[in-house]
């Protein structure tokens, strides 16, 4: 069971071990990258008064993907108006002169690829900043990979799609991974949580629970339900 602050304030720096907890099997956090951004003050209202955990933003350089998304100032509007957890997904090429701008307008998880450049030294400057911070593995990279930054993340995530896009659909030969991943943190370090990005619905939810997966992102799917309080309600107990 995860455990997570229920009120979490702007800007808190944590969100695991600490007291007025709500246990949780999992958590499950918005993607909003495909969302109309001209509406964004309706769907962050929905997002807050849903029993979602955290928002997911993807950010994207046009570099280390084929796609360009937005930068701090995006994610410093969005946090005027919600107290979640912000997870910021950094898709950037040389992620490290960038890590302050987004601590300082209200990260509270980082996490950057392994395929990126400057890697240790950006988990490093995360931690540093008492931010929590997260290794992110493409589908074509092994999980072999990420073994040496295990000592210094709080969250490993899978990408079930190529990244650069929202609405792809989800990749099950990532499943083995996925699994792989989840023994090699219950044998060195029960505390890094596992989490999985791209194509995720009802059905793959599932899929990626059964292995060990305890943190979901979800966008498309998400967005395109009618209710978004009930299809968080349904994701929380699968
Ligand atoms: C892809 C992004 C994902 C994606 C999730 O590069 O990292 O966060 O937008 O959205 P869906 O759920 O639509 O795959
Ligand atoms: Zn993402």
């Amino acid at each position: 069971m995860i455990r997570i602050l229920r009120k979490h304030v702007p800007c808190s720096k944590e969100f695991l071990g600490k007291s007025k907890m709500k246990r949780r099997k999992v958590l499950i956090g918005a993607s909003i990258l495909s969302t109309d951004f001209m509406d964004i003050k309706n769907t962050i209202k929905k997002i807050n008064e849903s029993d979602l955990d955290f928002i997911h933003f993807d950010i994207m350089d046009g570099v280390f993907v084929p796609n360009i998304s937005y930068g701090p100032h995006f994610v410093e509007c969005v946090r005027k108006h919600s107290s979640k957890i912000f997870d910021v997904h950094l898709m950037i090429k040389n992620p490290l002169p960038y890590i302050k701008n987004f601590v300082d307008v209200g990260a509270d998880i980082i996490t950057i690829h392994c395929e990126s450049d400057n890697v240790l030294k950006s988990l490093k400057l995360i931690k540093k900043l008492n931010v929590k911070s997260g290794i992110v593995l493409n589908p074509k990279t092994s999980f072999k990979k990420i073994k040496k930054y295990l000592p210094f993340v709080d969250v490993v995530m899978v990408m079930t799609v190529e990244p650069g896009f929202g609405g792809q659909k989800f990749m099950d030969n990532q499943i083995t991974k996925i699994e792989k991943i989840s023994s090699l943190i219950s044998e060195q370090n029960k505390k890094i949580l596992l989490e999985v990005d791209g194509g995720i619905n009802f059905d793959t939810a599932k899929k990626v629970i059964d292995v060990g997966a305890n943190v979901l992102v979800v966008g498309s799917f998400l967005f395109s339900q009618k209710n978004i309080k009930d299809t968080i309600k349904t994701l929380h107990i699968l």
